[in-house]
């Protein structure tokens, strides 16, 4: 539009400017009704909504597919690109997955090598966990089939996912691999609090993710920042219940990428195990996480508000040792609200890697229990505290 010549008198140059500027781009509507999917909640609709895919990720322009009212069940779907054009996906009724458990099968649903994706539409991605977390024993058995993510994204840059919600996955709710520039609103998740590893959204190898304005309760954390998560903002999240919002476990694996400029700020966290927490692994591979701010948050009856672990061990025995991944330079500023134990705050850090610049400004957490007041424990843990310290900065 800049580009319209304005040789012609200035008045009429801006009607062509306003005409330009007015004229919508045209979307291609691909109604997987209209291509032989049934609203049963029973027949199995996973060709023909790869068949749309298919044939809207062909063509040019925005494309939107667009699941109807109504309960579509639908098996295993890898969306794939690159594709030609802008892909939209709107979700008006449910997708509804299996009662079978799909035992082995990674991800219900994944887009895969996207750019400019729009996930919306104010449906329903159902998982029908209950039938499958009977299934998951990889805590005991590590030789475990695992369960599905409910939707993964690997390798989508430049997108959206928003009004949306997700109920009872089998496995993670939401995971991001390798994605930039994601931003993630108003989307609801909800599992029971006893679901087994029923990860709200999990992030890895990814920047500039932007979560806001969100309800999220599971059974496992609410938004987990595992290596490679850079630049992430999570503002205005509501967690519970859950584990809360954590960045790790770190130190799993070798080469591990860093962590870096993580915003956690505006949540409220209720009745969930932990506020903040940064875990890594006991005995582990070298890392490093920094740059973390968590900011004007509200705990109401949580276990642990404020919680570093550099000695998590989801197994019943870890080998012995110190976790070699470096935690420097978190922030927790503007912490309020009740703890469920009286160790409000527990800074457990590494005997050989001391966590480093942590700072605590104005903290007000009350113990909700007898036997108060709260406390503060820091093990191997350097840092400066200001403000009001309730409990008493242990630094
Ligand atoms: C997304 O961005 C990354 C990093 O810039 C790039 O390597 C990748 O090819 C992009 N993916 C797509 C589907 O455009
Ligand atoms: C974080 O996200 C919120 C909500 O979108 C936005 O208002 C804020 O400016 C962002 N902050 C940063 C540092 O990007
Ligand atoms: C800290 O994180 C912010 C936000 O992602 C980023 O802009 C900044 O460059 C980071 N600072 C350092 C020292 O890494
Ligand atoms: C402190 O955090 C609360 C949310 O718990 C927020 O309402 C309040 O505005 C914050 N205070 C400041 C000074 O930022
Ligand atoms: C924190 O949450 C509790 C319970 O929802 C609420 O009563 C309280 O006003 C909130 N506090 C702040 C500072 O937002």
């Amino acid at each position: 539009m800049a580009l319209i010549s304005c040789s012609v008198p200035i008045f009429l140059c801006v009607i062509l400017v306003v005409l330009a500027t007015q004229v919508p781009a045209q979307i291609k509507e691909y109604d997987i009704s209209k291509y032989g999917a049934h609203a049963d909640g029973k027949t199995d609709n996973s060709k023909v909504i790869l068949n749309v895919w298919n044939i809207a990720c062909q063509a040019k322009g925005r494309n939107l597919i667009y699941i109807p009212p109504g309960v579509f069940m639908t098996g295993a779907l890898r969306l794939k690109g690159p594709c030609n054009g802008q892909m939209l996906f709107k979700i008006k009724g449910a997708l509804r997955a299996p009662s079978d458990p799909q035992l082995g099968i990674d991800n219900w649903i994944s887009f895969q090598w996207i750019d400019k994706l729009t996930v919306f539409g104010d449906g329903t991605f159902d998982g029908q966990g209950a039938y499958a977390w009977p299934y998951n024993n990889c805590k005991e058995s590590p030789s475990c089939k695992l369960l599905p993510t409910t939707l993964r994204l690997d390798f989508v840059n430049n997108s959206r996912i928003h009004h949306v919600k997700f109920i009872n996955s089998k496995n993670v709710h939401m995971s991001l691999l390798a994605c930039h520039n994601v931003q993630i609103d108003h989307i609801r998740i909800s599992a029971p609090g006893d679901s087994p590893n029923t990860d709200g959204i999990r992030i890895a190898s990814s920047s500039g993710i932007n979560i806001f304005a969100s309800r999220i309760g599971t059974g496992d954390d609410c938004i987990a920042m595992l290596p490679g998560s850079r630049n992430v903002n999570i503002t205005g999240v509501e967690c519970g219940p859950g584990h809360g919002i954590s960045v790790g476990s770190l130190g799993g694996t070798q080469d591990e990428e860093d962590v870096n400029g993580l915003l956690v700020q505006h949540c409220t966290f209720s009745g969930t195990l932990n506020g903040v927490r940064i875990k890594t692994k006991t005995s582990s591979y070298p890392g490093l996480a920094s740059n973390i701010t968590f900011q004007d948050l509200n705990m109401s009856t949580v276990y642990n508000p404020i919680i570093i672990d550099q000695q998590y061990c989801p197994f019943s025995s870890c080998a012995a040792g110190d976790s070699q991944v470096q935690i420097s330079d978190a922030k927790f500023k503007n912490i309020s609200g009740t703890s469920n134990s009286q160790l409000a705050i527990n800074f457990l850090c590494s005997k050989s890697r001391p966590c480093e610049r942590l700072e605590l400004n104005n903290i007000d957490l009350d113990y909700h229990g007898r036997g108060g007041p709260v406390k503060a424990r820091c093990i191997n843990a350097k840092g400066i505290s200001y403000g009001t310290q309730k409990p008493p900065s242990c630094f």
